[in-house]
Order: structure tokens, then sequence, then C-alpha cells
């Protein structure tokens, strides 16, 4: 089984991206499942209902989210309709949505679960219990689990991987927006990347307006932070290849495609 993941859709030129390059990935990479995250898809914060059907019509299979679930308010009308969109599973129980969905593959079934880690971010529940909660639950009905642990250091996302190695067959990183360069199977069969990196403006600060980030950096007074709406754009991902009979993966492969890094059919 082959999962593409498509990292923090940033913006109207994030969307457009995806629009652009899903079908081409499709016809390289064949993904039977395809998995975006969509935190920050309406001007870089939040999605609405109109952008999460765009997402399914584009070819997308489930929709995850981050720290930015709650910052449009439209989400609170449509969130509990939405079947294929989950956020983090470890924001508190009274919270609305769900951080775990299942998705058919032919006969076999693939978990994908969404949590958010904690270090220099909100203090919400534990993730690591959380997680071995829902690994425990979604592994009574299939071995394919896939996992996008949306946090800020690389060190809480190595823990989880390494906490995970051997029960799920991914751990991937988003909210950094910055690719890293350690994909890697770990020895158990856990496919791991600490972050898969944005999609969207690619000249901005990680998606935003630079002017104002370097403002901030330099005076540090408030600013308002405005999306990049123009101009070039990259897309990061990976495409992770799952053995069928064990759920262990087989191999992980980052993806960026912008000007600098073209893509090749
Ligand atoms: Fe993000
Ligand atoms: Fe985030």
């Amino acid at each position: 089984m082959r999962v593409l993941f498509i990292g923090d859709v940033v913006g109207s030129l994030g969307r457009q991206t995806v629009t652009d390059y899903l079908p081409k990935l499709k016809k390289v990479y064949r993904p039977q499942v395809t998995i975006l995250n969509g935190e920050n898809a309406a001007a870089g914060r939040g999605i609405t209902e109109k952008i999460y059907k765009k997402f399914l019509q584009d070819g997308v299979d489930v929709v995850t989210l981050g720290n930015h679930t709650w910052d449009n308010r439209a989400i609170f009308e449509f969130i509990d309709d939405a079947k294929k969109m989950i956020r983090p599973a470890n924001f508190p129980e009274a919270a609305p949505g769900k951080g775990i969905v299942y998705v058919k593959v032919n006969a076999i079934e693939l978990a994908v679960i969404n949590l958010q880690a904690r270090s220099f971010m909100v203090d919400i529940d534990d993730p690591f219990k959380k997680a071995e909660q829902l690994v425990d639950e979604a592994r009574k009905r299939t071995p394919f689990i896939f996992v996008d642990f949306h946090g800020e250091t690389t060190s809480e996302k190595q823990a989880m991987g390494w906490y995970l190695d051997g029960r799920v067959s991914a751990v991937v990183g988003t909210h950094t927006h910055v690719q890293t360069n350690d994909a890697r199977i770990l020895p158990k069969g856990t496919a791991y990347l600490s972050d898969v990196g944005m999609t969207g403006p690619y000249d901005g600060i990680l998606g935003m307006k630079r002017e104002a980030i370097i403002e901030k950096f330099l005076t540090a007074l408030p600013q308002r932070f405005e999306v990049v709406e123009q101009g070039r754009s990259i897309l990061s991902a990976c495409i992770i290849e799952i053995d069928e009979q064990t759920g262990k993966a087989k191999s992980i492969q980052p993806i960026q495609i912008s000007e600098d890094r073209p893509f090749t059919e």
C-alpha cells in the first residue's frame, strides 16, 4: 500500500498548488491513500467547509489539522459532519471533532491518527498516552496505521516515532513548515520523518509575508501576519510504501517541488 502525505497547505497558493500537482503526483507515485494537512488552508488560519470539500474533490482522502484547527470559526459548523477530517486527538474530551479515521483500501483499512505535541505549544492532553490508547484500539482492526504528529520540536517528534516504532506504519511530523532531511525506517518497521514541510508560498516566512515577521524580530512589537497570496510556490510531501502483509513500512521518500526542484514526470 502506498500513502501520499502532503504537508501543511498554506492559503490560496497552497490550495492551487495541490490542485495543480496532485494529479501528476498520483500518476507518478500511484498512492492508494492521499492525506493532507489542512490547518493553514484558509488564509493561513484554519479551514472552511468549502476548502475541505475542494480537497476531497481534488482527490484527497483524509484531511488532518493542528494547532490552527479552531482559528476559522467556520470549523464549528461543519467539523462534526466532515467524516474525512480529523483534528489532533489529544485536544480535551469536550472539543468537537475526532482524531482518528479509517480509510478503506480494497479489502484492507488504513487508520489515520492526528496528534499534537506539547513542547512550546498549547498544553493539551498527553499525546503519548492518547497515542497508546488509539493505537491499541486501531490495532484490533488493522495493522495499517498512519500518524500525523503536529509539533514544534524534533525531540518530541523523534520520541513519538521511537515510542510507536513497530506498532504503526508511519509517524510523520507537521507544523514547522520546513521539511527535515531525516526520513528513515525505524528498526521495527515504522517510517519516520520529523517534518514533511509546507505547501504554499515559497518566498514568504513559513508562508507569511516576510516584512511583518522581520519587523517583529527587529522590534519585538506585535505585528499582523498575513499569508502570501501571489508568487512562487512549493509543495512538500512524502510517499510511504507499506508492506501489505505486515503493515510495516518498506520505504519513505520525501518530495519537494519548487522552481529550484522541478517536478519530473
Ligand atoms: Fe502549519
Ligand atoms: Fe501548526
